[in-house]
């Protein structure tokens, strides 16, 4: 558990900007840009930060001022990226059955583009024959914490299976397009790194199919621990990968190819935190619920994936006195639960909560249900100032999508 605020600053931050709240931590984020910026110092390799992972313009200028390239999934994503000042040439757009509307948008915008199926690539070679291309493989292995985020494998609508490699190479010479790069992600969140490797293993024999690739983009996934499993170890994992680069080198064409990793969850998972406040405690049938103000509007990941977060009761009187409960939220359905029996300080209403690991997937993925607005987020600086970095959604912003308001 992160705890980078003192429970009396938890209290004011929410008196402050109010309830429930993201809260996220300068020092976090900037050490785990730094950690993976230097995973391979001895090889040429660019870490792009997976922005929906966490969408925070001000989030991402500390992340971008790390030395740290960007992905975009979207025309919105990439138009934030442009705001906080990236250029093209630091943006991949990894893109997933986008229109063809869509592709042309994004090749006037001049940025590398990774497509992910064969279909995909005839679009962008009739839009922009000549032009320079990426395109992504299903190197026939996943991993993830669940079914749900597994992208890689038999099962996933993801990549280009590795036995249509003839098939990219007919499009590429119909449209005369420069194959740049290749790219891969297996999924999202390994701790044992086995999975990965074997997927850069196979990447690395796709390679082989093609000459003269300037970029070979290895994925995200990069995990942190929720509850109390082991941290993967990037010590060990960088002895292997840089063995693997290595051994790849020594036989490919091009002994100047860059390597990328995509992480989004590693960078900002543990940097953020949701505090909420207890709102009521009641037993129903055997069960103590403690209900709070964060529904699965603020946090979808339990709801969805039935993921772990740290829960912690923040006493406003303090007592040495645990319960066991399920910690609900404050939305109108049965499966709003943020965790399920657990131990936790004895709570009363008006005590506050933290959720911890919330940083990624977080805020992203929140939503207007029951038209409960989406919080605020702050920031805790490095020298330790409270900054508001977005606004709480407010009613007028929500009518204001409605013709007439
Ligand atoms: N690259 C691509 C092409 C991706 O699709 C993703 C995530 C990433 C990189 C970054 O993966 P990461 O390093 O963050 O694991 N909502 C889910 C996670 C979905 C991930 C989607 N793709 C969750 O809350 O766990």
């Amino acid at each position: 558990m992160n705890d980078f605020l003192e429970k009396e600053e938890c209290f004011n931050l929410l008196k402050k900007y109010g309830s429930p709240l993201y809260v996220y931590d300068e020092d976090t984020i900037r050490k785990r840009c730094k950690e993976l910026v230097n995973l391979l110092p001895n090889k040429k390799l660019i870490v792009d930060y997976s922005f929906k992972a966490n969408n925070n313009i001000e989030l991402l200028k500390i992340i971008k001022s790390e030395g740290v390239h960007v992905d975009a999934m979207s025309p919105f994503e990439l138009a934030f990226e442009k705001k906080v000042g990236y250029k093209s040439n630091e943006i991949m757009y990894v893109c997933n059955n986008i229109s063809s509307s869509e592709m042309k948008e994004i090749i006037k915008e001049n940025v590398l583009i990774s497509v992910d199926s064969i279909s995909q690539l005839e679009t962008y070679g009739s839009l922009n024959p000549g032009g320079d291309i990426i395109v992504r493989f299903n190197p026939g292995v996943g991993s993830g914490h669940h079914e749900k985020v597994i992208t890689g494998g038999k099962k996933t609508k993801f990549g280009v299976q590795r036995e249509f490699i003839e098939d990219v190479k007919k499009i590429i010479e119909k449209y005369k397009l420069n194959l740049v790069g290749i790219n891969q992600h297996i999924g999202s969140l390994f701790l044992n790194y086995n999975d990965f490797l074997e997927g850069v293993k196979n990447i690395l024999e796709i390679a082989h199919e093609f000459n003269g690739l300037k970029i070979i983009d290895l994925g995200g996934g990069f995990g942190v621990p929720y509850h109390n499993e082991e941290r993967l170890n990037l010590k060990k994992l960088s002895i292997e990968l840089d063995k693997m680069i290595s051994n790849f080198l020594e036989s490919y064409d091009n002994k100047d190819v860059t390597f990328y990793i995509e992480p989004g969850r590693y960078i900002v998972a543990e940097a953020g935190i949701i505090i909420g406040s207890v709102t009521s405690i009641k037993e129903n049938y055997n069960t103590n619920y403690l209900g709070c103000d964060i529904g699965f509007n603020t946090l979808m990941r339990p709801i969805l994936y039935d993921s772990y977060h740290e829960i912690k009761v923040l006493q406003k009187e303090e007592n040495d006195l645990k319960e066991t409960y399920t910690v609900v939220g404050n939305i109108c359905e049965s499966g709003d639960i943020l965790g399920s029996d657990r131990l936790l300080s004895k709570s009363c209403v008006d005590d506050a909560i933290i959720v911890y690991n919330a940083g990624a997937y977080g805020y992203s993925m929140a939503s207007n249900y029951n038209l409960r607005c989406r919080p605020a987020e702050v920031l805790i600086t490095s020298d330790h100032k409270d900054i508001l970095i977005r606004k709480r959604d407010t009613l007028e912003g929500m009518l204001s999508n409605f013709i007439g308001e």
